[in-house]
């Protein structure tokens, strides 16, 4: 990195600081294109996991470290980590959504930027996207999962014998995971989907089957925001035992053994929810990568914040033959 840039990114990190974006005359106008400024990262943790955790702190640290002058802002259910914590087990899904929104929104630098780029880790993956799909304001740009559960869970986690919260959490499915006091209560319930019990799941399921677009109803907000994405960028641990199937990190659907890959679905012929669309563009990105669910590497996040993440013009639509013309698009 040329010494000039690193000085020319210092001084954008302070403008951030005093509000960069926060000129609203200055959204999505063609100046954007020529700022080096990198836009902000929202986060959304998984399971357990609380917005303050220091291992979480850390990702937002490398995010910095690769896009100088990134301004992180994690997602949290309540400012309280015990409560965001426990937020990750119980509560309803829609509800749930709607506050990351109207958090975004209201966020001085976030609501102002013209985009912005979003990480996502396990639920935390689908929860990002279905704020692309019912509010993306601001903007989504490229959006990251990481071993996110896309296509659902067909079994739930178990949980350690002195976590207290999930398994308080697992009681509630005694009333039975279709039940509305499950579905309104239990979060993973609410992405839960066995393709055996498909009925009952198109009937019940408080959250995948709406923002899947499953139902004969098919909201076209929904496919038009993914479609608008410039990245959608899907991660999968090959040795995942926690998120069953793993195969859900590409929205692939097992049904017994059989493994159906996105591109032989309806989600995707019948282009749903827009995933045909931006494959097509040439934004659907999905990559496998070895261990265990979330076991990550700072070299995996480096090169990921490195190519989708940084300022508004990607260093690799700069690559991108000239004579396409399409720029940005
Ligand atoms: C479709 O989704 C958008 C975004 O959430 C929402 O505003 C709209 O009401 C939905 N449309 C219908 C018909 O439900
Ligand atoms: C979840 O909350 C939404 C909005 O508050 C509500 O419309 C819906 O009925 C709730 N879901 C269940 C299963 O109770
Ligand atoms: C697999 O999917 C097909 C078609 O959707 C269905 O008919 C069949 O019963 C499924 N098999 C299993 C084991 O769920
Ligand atoms: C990740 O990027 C940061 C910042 O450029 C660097 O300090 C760190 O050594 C990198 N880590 C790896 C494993 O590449």
């Amino acid at each position: 990195m040329a010494p000039q840039r690193h000085l020319k990114q210092l001084f954008t990190a302070g403008l951030l600081l005093t509000g960069a974006f926060a000129n609203p005359l200055h959204k999505r106008t063609d100046d954007d294109e020529d700022d080096d400024t990198p836009l902000p990262v929202v986060i959304w943790h998984g399971l357990g996991d609380n917005y303050a955790n220091q291992g979480l702190r850390t990702v937002g640290e490398l995010v910095e470290a690769v896009n100088p002058g990134t301004l992180v802002y994690y997602i949290r259910m309540a400012d309280d980590a015990n409560s965001d914590q426990s937020a990750t087990f119980f509560g309803n899904l829609t509800d749930h959504i709607a506050k990351a929104c109207t958090d975004i929104a209201a966020h001085p630098i976030l609501s102002t930027a013209p985009a912005i780029d979003a990480v996502g880790f396990s639920q935390g993956g689908q929860f990002l996207r279905a704020y692309v799909q019912r509010c993306n304001n601001p903007p989504v740009r490229s959006l990251v999962t990481f071993g996110s559960q896309h296509n659902g869970i067909t079994a739930f986690k178990e949980c350690a014998t002195t976590d207290w919260i999930c398994r308080g959490a697992m009681a509630l499915l005694k009333g039975g995971t279709w039940s509305n006091f499950v579905q309104s209560r239990l979060v993973p319930a609410q992405y839960f989907r066995d393709p055996t019990q498909y009925d009952k799941y198109l009937e019940h399921s408080n959250f995948l089957a709406d923002i899947n677009n499953e139902r004969p109803f098919k909201n076209q907000t929904y496919k038009e925001n993914i479609a608008k994405l410039k990245n959608l960028v899907l991660y999968m641990f090959a040795d995942d035992t926690t998120a069953v199937p793993k195969e859900s990190a590409f929205f692939e659907e097992v049904n017994g053994t059989e493994i159906i890959p996105l591109r032989a679905r309806k989600l995707y012929s019948e282009d749903w929810i827009g995933l045909r669309e931006l494959d097509r563009a040439g934004g659907l990105t999905m990559r496998t990568i070895p261990g265990e669910h979330m076991r990550l590497t700072d070299k995996v996040l480096n090169e990921t914040f490195a190519e989708f993440f940084g300022p508004l013009k990607l260093k690799k639509a700069d690559k991108r033959p000239t004579h396409l013309g399409d720029g940005d698009l």
